[in-house]
């Protein structure tokens, strides 16, 4: 047995979640997109790994459903699963459902004497994780009477803590608002931003692959690094989110949280713990030191663009307008260049991207170094050195490979790039871990590492709010791209001006 393998299995124990407290979890919007899709599939999947056991999921939305019509859904959705029926049976026992209207105190108190009752049923001794998977528009709503009806309220003996799904505010004020309004009822240690982009495996491997391996940490900076480019990119169009994703569109809805919160895991200094504080504080200061976006000369760092007709995988995808059915100026594609103003980033461009409808799904992030400084070989090889590269695959294929220069076999002297590659598949026997699943297991254990704390939240509105307030006053310049490709040709020209290119994935 070699030495890795040896290292592995001696720490599966460390490497277990640890089983959370007995809690009731409560998911308003029940009957929506989101507690289908993603909710109820990962919190089976926590029940079936035994990591819940005294619990109950208590489904609120304005859907007249009873606890059968609900458990007649979650069936149909885990039946899809092909899980095991005997488990499915079991965790059906565990559900519930409350139909109301969020703006009626009615229904929380009805909420209340149902917590009671079934805290005492399923012996959850009253922890409770509420679960905000509505539209934005009801948070305020929710919050409040949570608040008035005291089941805020935390004591020594039993937590209540709130999941709140992004957008998170619309700007800086709004997000403020909704902040200030939380914290009227709630202490930060009870509030859980969630970015499901933190709790994908790859993006909580890139503090593991930054500070527990010591090879990188010196080439980490302006002197060995010449661009770094993250790219986030999607096939699919907006689908059946017309309504959230008109009024929102890309900026808001990927920039502002998932494409900022890789910037900084990639750009932040080692934080001295990985308690959720530590990192934080370090997140903040990456994000303080963002340059701000020059309002006169926008164009130049921020480019907008929005998918016409065209094909991926040749069948033929329509324009977002045909989409939507209606005229929208709204952006589907966003590229950017930033520069972060401090020691370790200073000069270094930042080139990101993010689009729907574009060639293909792909989540990455390259870091780009520098060329070596004189090739000693150009007597006999005449042909540009490729740079390093290292490349983060986020998603699809999780892993990441190194990009190298080695000798070609043969008697001359030529040179080969490789890619030295590591894949997760290949490595780790694993069964895939949703995010939404890690990120349930943490606020259930109390830990928020992984989720976005207020200031921070903050920080990244004020990188884009003026943005914002620019193509709002000044009715901002958009580009069009065909579907199935990686953007309008500006994406380019922002980045070939530099004397650099897009990496081709
Ligand atoms: C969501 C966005 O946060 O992330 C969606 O609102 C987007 O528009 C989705 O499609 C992408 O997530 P993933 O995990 O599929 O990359």
């Amino acid at each position: 047995m070699s030495f890795i393998e040896n290292k592995i299995e001696s720490y599966v124990e460390i490497c277990e979640d640890p089983t959370p407290e007995p809690a009731g979890i409560i998911i308003f919007g029940a009957s929506g997109d989101l507690t289908f899709r993603k909710l109820i599939p990962s919190i089976f999947n926590l029940f079936k790994k035994r990591k819940l056991k005294n619990f109950y999921l208590l489904g609120v939305g304005r859907s007249k459903l009873t606890d059968e019509e609900f458990r007649d859904k979650i069936l149909k959705r885990l039946n899809n699963l092909k899980s095991d029926k005997n488990i499915i049976e079991k965790f059906i026992l565990h559900t519930y459902f409350l139909s109301g209207n969020y703006s009626q105190d009615k229904m929380y108190k009805d909420l209340r004497s149902k917590l009671l009752e079934l805290d005492r049923k399923h012996n959850t001794t009253g922890n409770h994780l509420f679960y905000f998977a509505t539209p934005p528009n009801i948070y305020m709503p929710i919050i409040n009477y949570l608040g008035e009806n005291k089941l805020t309220v935390e004591t020594q003996e039993k937590y209540s803590r709130i999941i709140i799904e992004k957008p998170f505010g619309h700007n800086l004020e709004s997000s403020k608002k909704l902040d200030y309004q939380l914290h009227n009822y709630l202490n930060e240690k009870q509030i859980y931003r969630i970015d499901h982009y933190l709790g994908k495996e790859t993006v909580q491997n890139i503090m593991m692959l930054r500070f527990a391996n010591i090879i990188f940490e010196p080439l980490w900076n302006y002197k060995y690094i010449d661009n770094i480019q993250i790219t986030v990119a999607e096939q699919i169009g907006v689908e059946n989110r017309v309504g959230y994703f008109d009024q929102t569109g890309l900026l808001r809805d990927m920039f502002q949280n998932h494409i900022l919160q890789l910037l900084t895991l990639i750009t932040m200094e080692p934080p001295a713990s990985l308690s959720a504080d530590m990192v934080h504080d370090e997140k903040i200061k990456v994000l303080k030191s963002i340059r701000p976006f020059p309002k006169e000369k926008l164009n130049n760092f921020i480019i907008r663009g929005q998918y016409i007709e065209g094909k991926i995988n040749n069948e033929m995808k329509k324009s977002y307008i045909e989409d939507i059915k209606k005229e929208s100026k709204t952006e589907t594609f966003i590229a950017a260049k930033l520069y972060i103003d401090n020691w370790r980033w200073s000069g270094v461009p930042f080139y990101l991207r993010t689009g729907k409808r574009l060639k293909k799904k792909i989540t990455e992030v390259a870091i780009i170094f520098k060329d070596v400084p004189h090739s000693i070989f150009s007597d006999f090889y005449p042909i540009k050195i490729e740079p390093n590269a290292l490349i983060l695959r986020i998603q699809p294929d999780e892993g990441f490979s190194l990009v190298i220069q080695a000798k070609q076999p043969g008697s001359k002297i030529c040179i080969n790039t490789l890619n030295m590659e590591f894949k997760y598949k290949n490595f780790f026997e694993y069964e895939k871990q949703d995010a939404y699943e890690r990120l349930i297991i943490d606020a259930l254990l109390g830990d928020q590492t992984l989720y976005v704390r207020s200031d921070v939240m903050e920080e990244s509105w004020k990188v884009v709010t003026p943005i914002l307030d620019v193509w709002e006053k000044d009715n901002a310049t958009l580009f069009y791209y065909p579907s199935g490709t990686w953007g309008p040709e500006e994406a380019n020209y922002l980045i070939e001006k530099d004397g650099r290119k897009w990496r081709k994935l």
